[in-house]
């Protein structure tokens, strides 16, 4: 109670000092009283190994006649199950639980539905090189409503990741480097699959991973250690999933990493002290795959027995794949080893989701839905629009793009010019390479009457030279190049960390192959990370980030290859020179020697620039945008209160488009250093030819806020820098003070 008392004392001097509202007790939901009374009627008649039942997250991958699985559920030791994607098999399962079952408890179903269902849009960090939050929430609707036609009910998304380190294959699932960008974008996605109710027979339970700093792994390498020191977990890697809580997300995942010495699936600091007291998150925690079982490896349970303990008293509710919980937490529960109420406050807050879904009064999916919410056409325009804006033009050379369209013949050559899988990406759900228009295939819609001498060159990996004559024969016969290059889906994503980031196989040879007949050269790059590209920025003209686009990718493409849209993509995490670099990224700290031209004895290297090949927040356009009057109203404010920042901006140049203007901030001085440049507001504008708009910013102090030299989460006076600008390395520079 005493605890309670200073809690509320500390959030009312919060409220007083900062004028900030604290973060919501509760997750936006709240909790409903029938709900609640529903539940406790059930918990009431349950047996400890039901209640262990509904903590068990089970698979049985499709199998036609799962009826070993079935007693399972008869017996209740069965909450959910994942992977089940076929909408009869799940039926099936799901009437044994109702109505075989003796407490008749629906199952919840769950899949990693990431970046879509059937229609796969672009990977995350592709979509998130977008900044239109509007487009990403969208996306994660339509995902949704595809989903629950499977049968799902429940996304193991949106990955919230912060990531600095390319090395490390799962940079593709998650936003990027920023803490502010990563917490707007998951708003958007808990938004977009849950929508306002999630009773709502398209949506689907949200489900932010992994938490918490999974992306932290030591050296890139995959399911490696994380050692993150408290302020850097808060005011990095906390942030979007405190936003993802206050948002209203029915579920968060925990990690399989090991966070400073206590795994985060077996952390009672992350999970109840932070996620539940302090945030007061009311849904469920579900495990990563088998990372209850992991805590064993990690050597910080001696068995499964202690890894049920630890797992469930630290507060993962549900326990994915393993039996940790099903085989040894009904004994423990009765013999005392733990307490019941532990049971009692997972099975609540499972049940409370399952009733939020609307699983007891409607427990059936509708098989009818796929005849009309999968793969529609609307689906499919929505999928080339998201392509169209994930695409990031890194070097436009005397304006080669866009391509006229009356070009005669056009070389497409490159081992993913025709590669349908590698478009859809990692993590690509119930996609289907027949769904996807590939490069060629988008080139051919366009320009129909375009000859492509198509030349595969060489293998995505490995391989040899033998396909370089065909393909310098293809370019030396066609009026352009197209090179098709880069990652194919299964080098990056879960358990796909590289040492070594460059262009796979013998594709950089197969480059400078071509790039030597003399022709133009554009690359449309495929990957799911930064490549150190630093030959090709140098030498080819012309350079397309495409990611891993989606199913509309080819369309995509063409679209911005042959001027039909003008790309507006802007990178969301660092392209670093080399690996030796990493990690680097744009809000790093000052040091207490900075960079120096003139003076050796700075922070540098003396083999490479400290600067990055690209600068987060970078991409061009094919028309210029020019920013003028820095206006800063109340360059002297008081805390609470609110800096308005504005800038005009005008596209000077030739051709309507987009443009993504950022504002940044540096706290110049702190009871802790803070780092060079942070975003802290952006916004997405539209300009014809010679149009001018006043973008504005209203940066309240709150959102100046960090871990001080106390680990209070407080603003402090003193003098700010501020820039408004198309990246992280250039804007209008000016300034204000807190007083
Ligand atoms: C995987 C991933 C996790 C995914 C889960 C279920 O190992 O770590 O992101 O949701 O297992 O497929």
């Amino acid at each position: 109670m005493k605890i309670r008392i200073i809690l509320a004392i500390c959030i009312f001097l919060t409220l007083i000092q900062t004028g900030c509202m604290p973060s919501a007790e509760q997750g936006k939901n709240g909790l409903d009283p029938v709900i609640e009374s529903k539940i406790d009627a059930i918990l009431a008649k349950m047996t400890p190994e039901e209640k262990v039942g509904q903590m068990a997250q089970l698979i049985n991958d499709n199998k036609e006649d799962p009826e070993e699985i079935k007693n399972e559920i008869r017996k209740g030791r069965a909450g959910s199950f994942l992977n089940i994607t076929n909408i009869e098999i799940r039926n099936s399962l799901q009437k044994t639980a109702v109505e075989e079952s003796r407490l008749g408890i629906p199952l919840i179903f769950g899949y990693d539905v990431i970046h879509g269902m059937r229609t796969v849009f672009p990977v995350p960090l592709a979509e998130a090189a977008s900044w239109d939050l509007d487009l990403m929430e969208k996306t994660a609707a339509i995902a949704a409503k595809e989903a629950r036609a499977y049968g799902i009910d429940w996304t193991f998304a949106p990955m919230i990741d912060i990531a600095r380190d390319p090395r490390w294959g799962r940079i593709v699932e998650g936003a990027g480097e920023d803490t502010y960008l990563g917490s707007m974008i998951t708003r958007a996605k808990v938004r977009g699959f849950q929508g306002d109710d999630l009773s709502d027979p398209e949506t689907i339970a949200a489900c932010l991973k992994h938490y918490a700093a999974y992306g932290a792994s030591q050296a890139g390498r995959e399911y490696s250690t994380t050692e993150v020191p408290e302020r850097v977990l808060r005011d990095v890697y906390l942030p979007p999933f405190k936003a993802g809580v206050e948002e209203g997300t029915a579920t968060l995942m925990s990690g399989f990493n090991d966070l400073n010495g206590v795994p985060a699936s077996g952390n009672k600091y992350l999970l109840t002290d932070i996620l539940r007291d302090e945030w007061g998150f009311d849904g469920f925690v579900v495990s990563d795959w088998d990372s209850i079982k992991q805590l064993i490896a990690h050597g910080l349970a001696k068995d499964k027995s202690h890894a049920g303990i630890i797992g469930s008293t630290a507060g993962v509710d549900m326990e994915m794949h393993t039996h940790c919980y099903i085989e040894n937490l009904p004994e423990l529960a009765m013999n005392g080893a733990v307490s019941e109420d532990v049971l009692d406050t997972a099975v609540r807050r499972i049940l409370r989701v399952k009733f939020r879904l609307g699983l007891f009064d409607n427990p059936y999916a509708d098989p009818k839905l796929q005849d009309t919410n999968i793969l529609t056409p609307e689906h499919r325009e929505v999928a080339r629009q998201a392509a169209k804006e994930s695409l990031v033009l890194l070097k436009n050379k005397n304006n080669l793009l866009p391509l006229d369209k009356n070009i005669k013949s056009i070389a497409l050559i490159g081992p993913l010019a025709n590669n349908e899988r590698a478009l859809k990406g990692t993590w690509s759900g119930m996609g289907r390479d027949e769904d996807v228009v590939t490069i060629m295939q988008g080139i051919k819609n366009t320009v129909p009457n375009c000859t492509i001498n198509y030349a595969k060159g060489c293998d995505i990996t490995g391989g040899d030279d033998e396909g370089f004559a065909e393909a310098v024969k293809a370019a030396e016969k066609s009026d352009v190049v197209i090179m098709a290059i880069g990652e194919s889906e299964d080098l990056n994503g879960e358990s796909h960390s590289r040492t070594k980031i460059d262009l796979p196989g013998r594709q950089k040879e197969l480059l400078k192959e071509i790039n030597k007949t003399g022709k133009p050269v554009v690359i449309v790059l495929f990957t799911g990370r930064p490549l150190t590209i630093d030959w090709s920025l140098e030498n080819i003209p012309a350079i397309l980030l495409a990611w891993h686009p989606g199913i509309e990718g080819g369309n995509g493409i063409a679209d911005v290859l042959f001027g039909d849209y003008n790309p507006a993509g802007k990178i969301t995490v660092t392209f670093p020179r080399s690996v030796g670099q990493i990690p680097i990224y744009y809000n790093m700290k000052n040091t207490g020697r900075p960079f120096d031209e003139e003076d050796r004895f700075t922070s540098k290297y003396i083999d490479s620039p400290n600067t990055p090949l690209l600068p987060f927040g970078y991409g061009l356009s094919y028309t210029t945008f020019d920013y003028k009057n820095l206006k800063i109203e109340n360059e002297k404010v008081a805390i609470p209160g609110t800096v308005k920042i504005s800038a005009r901006v005008t596209n000077t140049g030739p051709v309507a488009g987009h443009e993504v203007v950022q504002l940044y901030i540096r706290d110049l001085v702190g009871s802790v250093t803070r780092p060079v440049k942070e975003l802290k507001g952006f916004e997405r504008i539209y300009l014809e030819p010679g149009e001018t708009k006043t973008v504005t910013f209203d940066l309240s102090t709150c959102d100046l806020k960090f871990y001080d030299i106390n680990m209070e989460y407080n603003v402090e006076p003193g003098n700010f820098k501020v820039w408004v600008g198309p990246n992280s390395v250039e804007g209008l520079e000016g300034s204000f003070e807190l007083l």
